[in-house]
């Protein structure tokens, strides 16, 4: 089958980027708005500020194709502001687009990813350089975080933030994929793409695929793709200790860091998710809480993580017969 040779070679995530805003997720607020600026045939300077995968380059290019038609790739210019050659390069790079007429339309959009990691001094040179083009070219930024940005940047653009998005709206994306690629989805296996994601959508759309490749799409191989610890390992892990059984909780320990090739930090990232859902009193918690934050930073400082992790078991231990 053609068809199906192509969409193995193909990356989701670019295969089912939303072409229009109408098929964009959850930015209801962002999306209404942005059409109304649409219906004007202009838009002005814009910020997208939100976490990671969430649809701001999304929503980028779904105006510019709105806007331009078949022409959009020629009017439109991606750059990352982090880009280690530095900002002059960027710079230059926006100046080159930026200098060639539009074409069959009025302006070019430049997006511009990751602004917020550019120093003070650079937002400037980007602000200026903003305002040099700006009779041929709109700028839309992209931003974890707007609060990084410059006040002169900041009171220049609209600012659309977007949501993060829920487990309904992460099921209802790897649901398009998998009707698309026909694909068997079990729901512990969504559970857990949504889980080790936390709504990043790229992040979700990665692990499908990577775990389609291993043939079969379960919460198990969801967790192998993802190299991440098993929420059931660590739970059974914690519980084995704070049940007395400290030599098997070891053995679950040993599992994870040597059988699985997990990290430490992997593993002690899985604990402290975990420790929440624990069936002991809010104060043992709190007190392991506490001994996590040491672990992790004993690891950060160079500790083993069998001797670390096993010490930390122990702390759990304390509170044996109190589960
Ligand atoms: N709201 C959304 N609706 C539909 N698809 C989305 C949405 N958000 C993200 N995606 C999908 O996730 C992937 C990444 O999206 P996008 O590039 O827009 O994220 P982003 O917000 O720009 O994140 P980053 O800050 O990491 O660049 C794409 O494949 C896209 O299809
Ligand atoms: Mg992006």
């Amino acid at each position: 089958m053609a068809g199906k040779e192509n969409s193995e070679l193909q990356i989701w995530t670019e295969k089912y980027r939303p072409k229009t805003l109408d098929d964009v997720i959850n930015q209801k607020h962002v999306v209404e708005r942005l059409k109304a600026w649409m219906k004007k045939g202009s838009i002005p300077n814009m910020l997208f500020a939100g976490s990671a995968g969430v649809g701001k380059t999304c929503c980028a290019i779904a105006i510019a194709r709105e806007l331009f038609g078949e022409h959009w790739r020629e009017n439109f210019q991606e750059l990352n502001a982090s880009d280690d050659r530095g900002i002059n390069v960027v710079r230059g790079r926006i100046k080159d687009f930026a200098k060639m007429k539009p074409l069959g339309a009025d302006f070019k959009i430049v997006f511009l990813d990751e602004s917020d990691s550019l120093t003070p001094e650079a937002q400037q040179a980007l602000r200026r350089t903003m305002e040099s083009f700006a009779g041929t070219t709109r700028f839309i930024l992209s931003a974890n975080f707007s609060n990084r940005l410059i006040e002169p940047i900041q009171s220049r653009t609209v600012v659309f933030r977007l949501k993060k998005l829920t487990k309904e709206h992460v099921a209802e994306y790897i649901n398009r994929i998998a009707k698309g690629e026909n694909l068997d989805i079990s729901k512990d296996a969504l559970d857990a793409i949504y889980e080790i994601s936390e709504g990043d959508l790229r992040r979700a759309t990665n692990l499908l695929q990577a775990s389609a490749a291993l043939g079969k799409i379960t919460k198990e191989t969801v967790h192998d793709v993802a190299s991440q610890a098993r929420p059931d390992d660590v739970k059974e892990m914690l519980n084995l200790a704070l049940t007395g059984k400290f030599g098997e909780a070891r053995k679950k320990l040993y599992d994870m860091l040597i059988t699985q090739g997990l990290s430490g930090d992997d593993i002690i990232r899985a604990v402290h998710k975990e420790v929440f859902n624990l069936d002991i009193q809010e104060k043992a918690k709190l007190e392991l809480v506490e001994k996590i934050g040491e672990t992790e930073y004993k690891l950060n400082m160079g500790g083993t993580p069998e001797v670390q992790l096993q010490a930390l078991l122990a702390q759990f231990m304390k509170f044996k017969g109190k589960a």
